[in-house]
């Protein structure tokens, strides 16, 4: 049994009295766990430099990763910066509430312990009414880096944060399985030209629409690790499953010939493989845990399950995961940026 009170609500019936407990929390300095649309958040608040210290000490998280700050108005943007340029607002209008962070100069309120150290803020607004409820009765401003230990994948269910979090936080909002799974595209306004420094849900020809130019930061999707990528939590390996996983790349056809290849050779062996295929692929893997991520035809369905999977592989205890690519058209970015990561760049050749 874990240590935090779990308290289930949904954006359409709002538990008032656990989001004014959960408001009071963040107000004395303490720590909240709530569903967004796109990942669970940690909170603290995020004007308070001890709840931030907080926030780094429960996640077991480098100081100098920065913290993204939730607002539950777009108006509160304003204080937080020191200019809010033209295209930002454009971006804004177009996208917020939404899976948008942006990056902005930080005005003096934001204490250096929430950014990191960096004299710049990531500012979200997010289009979840539990999280936006929950910010309002705390404040107005709530520090949330994702309800995850440092290292492990990212939550999408409330069980996930109290496995990893429960001893060390008051309050989880559990607000049921999180709309996309992935967290927020994280945009950088503090360059000539808006740079993407984080893919999500939002992609780079949505940004475009509305934005004209836009650069991707080219660290995030290097293979080269001496390419630095700009927003600090980018560099770290990140959610990583325990099992040793490996993604294979080719044409179709090899690809699920080679699978099955190291699969069954890996079962001789006497380790526990794990496979992720899609719908479409399902029948091609006789053997090994065969999980089905989501379709090809809807690669919303694999950014929605992709943590998930990846954190019951853990559960599982598997020795070995074996994945097919998403290179699709929509959040393939997103997807095989993540996967990458997880994989510790170990990529296949089918
Ligand atoms: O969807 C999301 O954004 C979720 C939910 C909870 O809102 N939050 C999230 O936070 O993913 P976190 O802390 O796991 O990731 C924040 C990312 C990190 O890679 C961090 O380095 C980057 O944002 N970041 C934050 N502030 C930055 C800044 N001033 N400059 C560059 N990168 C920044
Ligand atoms: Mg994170």
């Amino acid at each position: 049994m874990s240590h935090a009170k779990i308290v289930k609500m949904t954006e359409d019936h709002l538990d008032m009295e656990a989001l004014r407990e959960a408001g009071r929390i963040l107000r004395n300095g303490g720590l909240v766990a709530f569903p967004t649309e796109t990942v669970y958040g940690l909170g603290g608040n995020a004007l308070d430099p001890e709840a931030s210290k907080k926030i780094y000490a429960a996640k077991g998280r480098p100081s100098d990763n920065p913290l993204i700050v939730h607002i539950a108005e777009f108006d509160a943007l304003f204080p937080l910066v020191t200019e809010v340029p033209d295209a930002a607002l454009k971006l804004a209008a177009a996208y917020w509430p939404g899976p948008l962070t942006m990056i902005f100069h930080k005005s003096d309120i934001v204490p250096l312990e929430t950014t990191g150290g960096l004299d710049t803020v990531a500012v979200r607004f997010p289009d979840n009414e539990i999280a936006r409820e929950m910010i309002r009765q705390g404040g107005g401003y709530v520090a949330a880096p994702s309800a995850n230990t440092s290292g492990r994948p990212s939550p999408t269910l409330a069980s996930h944060v109290d496995e990893d979090l429960g001893d060390h936080i008051d309050m989880i909002l559990d607000g049921g399985q999180v709309n996309i799974g992935l967290e927020s595209t994280i945009v950088d306004f503090t360059e000539d030209v808006p740079v993407i420094l984080r893919p999500g849900f939002l992609n780079e020809d949505m940004l475009k629409e509305v934005l004209g130019e836009v650069r991707v930061d080219p660290g995030i999707m290097s293979e080269n690790v001496h390419v630095r990528p700009k927003a600090p939590g980018m560099r770290y390996k990140h959610y990583a499953p325990k099992a040793d996983l490996a993604i294979v790349e080719g044409e179709p056809a090899k690809v699920f010939a080679k699978i099955r290849e190291l699969t069954a050779q890996r079962l001789k062996e006497g380790s526990k493989v794990g496979i992720i295929c899609t719908e479409e692929s399902r029948k091609e893997y006789p053997e090994g845990d065969v999980r089905c991520i989501g379709s090809r035809a809807d690669d919303r369905t694999i950014a929605h399950h992709l943590y998930e999977i990846l954190r019951d592989f853990d559960e599982d205890g598997v020795d070995f995961i074996y994945t097919e690519s998403f290179e699709t058209p929509r959040m393939g970015m997103a997807i095989m940026n993540r996967l990458i990561k997880a994989a510790g760049h170990e990529v296949i050749e089918a």
